[in-house]
C-alpha cells in the first residue's frame, strides 16, 4: 500500500465538501493527481523538490506528493481552516516528516469568518528564496483583489529564482465574458468590487473573478512571468486536453 492509497482510506469524507464542488473521494484524488502531473510536466517539480502549497485544504495537493517527493525534498502547506491542518498534521506529518503544515489566521468570509487578519497583511512564514514550486489552487479564486496582489508578491519573495508558481482562477475575458452574458458560464460574476467580480456582495469571497489583464498586470508587478494559459470549464468552454474545471496560469520568478 501507498502513502497516498492509506491517506486516501483515512480522510474523512465530510470535510471535502470543504474545498468547494468536488464532493466525492474519487474525484478528490483525481483532480489531485491532475495536479501533480501539471507539477512535474510544467513546473520541472522533481522527487527532491521544495513545494509550497498556499491554501492546503485537507491535503488534496500534498496526498499524491507524498508519493512522490522523496526524503530530501520539502513540502511546506498552509491554511485558514484548523481543522483540515490538524488533519493533514495528524495524519500526512506523523507518516513524512518532511511534510509540514501551517495555520493562517485569516480572516475570510467564508472560510474563516472569525479570522483575526487580513489575507493582505500576512506575512507567508518562509525564508526568501525557499521554493522551487509554488501553488495555489483555487485559493486566489476566493481573494479580494489587494489580498491578491500581496499573495502574489510573497511568491515571489519565497520563490527561488526561476522558480515555478502554478495558480488557479476564474479569468475575464472576451470569451467567458461573452458565456456569462449568454448564461452559458457556470459561475455567475455579475458584482463588480474593486477591481474584482463576485457572485455574492454579501460573502464576495465565495468566488471572485479577475479581468485577465488585471491578473497580467499585477504578476508582471509581482516579478511573475507569465509562460502558460490553460482555460477551464468553468466558463463553458469545449474540454481541452488540460481538462480542468479552473484556469490555470503558470508562471516563473
Ligand atoms: C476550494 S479550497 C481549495 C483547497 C486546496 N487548495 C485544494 O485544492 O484542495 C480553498 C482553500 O483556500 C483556503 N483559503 C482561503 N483564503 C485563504 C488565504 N487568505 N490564505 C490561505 N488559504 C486560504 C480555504 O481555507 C480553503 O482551504
Amino acid at each position: 500500500m501507498t502513502n497516498s492509497d492509506l491517506l486516501y482510506s483515512q480522510i474523512p469524507i465530510e470535510r471535502i465538501d470543504s474545498i468547494g464542488h468536488q464532493t466525492l473521494l474519487q474525484e478528490f484524488q483525481e483532480v489531485g493527481e491532475a495536479f501533480l502531473r501539471e507539477f512535474k510536466i510544467r513546473c520541472n517539480l522533481l522527487p527532491n523538490s521544495s513545494f509550497m502549497d498556499i491554501g492546503c485544504g485537507i491535503g488534496r495537493l500534498a496526498i499524491p506528493l507524498t508519493d512522490y517527493l522523496d526524503a530530501t525534498g520539502r513540502y511546506e502547506g498552509f491554511d485558514i481552516t484548523p481543522e483540515n491542518i490538524k488533519w493533514c498534521q495528524h495524519h500526512i506529518t506523523t507518516c513524512r516528516s518532511n511534510f509540514s503544515f501551517q495555520v493562517a489566521d485569516i480572516f475570510n468570509h467564508r472560510y474563516n469568518p472569525k479570522g483575526r487578519y487580513p489575507a493582505r497583511e500576512y506575512l507567508f512564514p518562509y525564508q526568501e528564496n525557499t521554493f522551487d514550486v509554488a501553488c495555489a489552487a483555487s485559493v486566489f479564486t476566493h481573494l479580494l483583489a489587494e489580498d491578491s496582489e500581496h499573495y502574489l508578491s510573497e511568491i515571489t519573495r519565497v520563490l527561488k529564482p526561476d522558480g515555478y508558481f502554478l495558480g488557479t482562477y476564474f479569468l475575464l475575458n472576451e470569451p467567458s465574458v461573452k458565456a456569462l452574458k449568454e448564461q452559458k458560464s457556470s459561475q455567475p460574476f455579475f458584482h463588480e468590487i474593486k477591481n474584482c467580480w463576485v457572485i455574492d456582495p454579501q460573502i464576495p469571497e465565495a468566488a471572485v473573478a479577475y479581468d485577465e489583464a488585471f491578473i497580467a498586470e499585477i504578476y508582471r508587478k509581482a516579478g511573475l512571468e507569465i509562460k502558460e494559459i490553460h482555460y477551464g470549464l468553468w466558463s463553458g468552454r469545449e474540454p481541452t486536453v488540460y481538462g480542468g474545471y479552473q484556469d490555470m496560469i503558470i508562471a516563473k520568478k
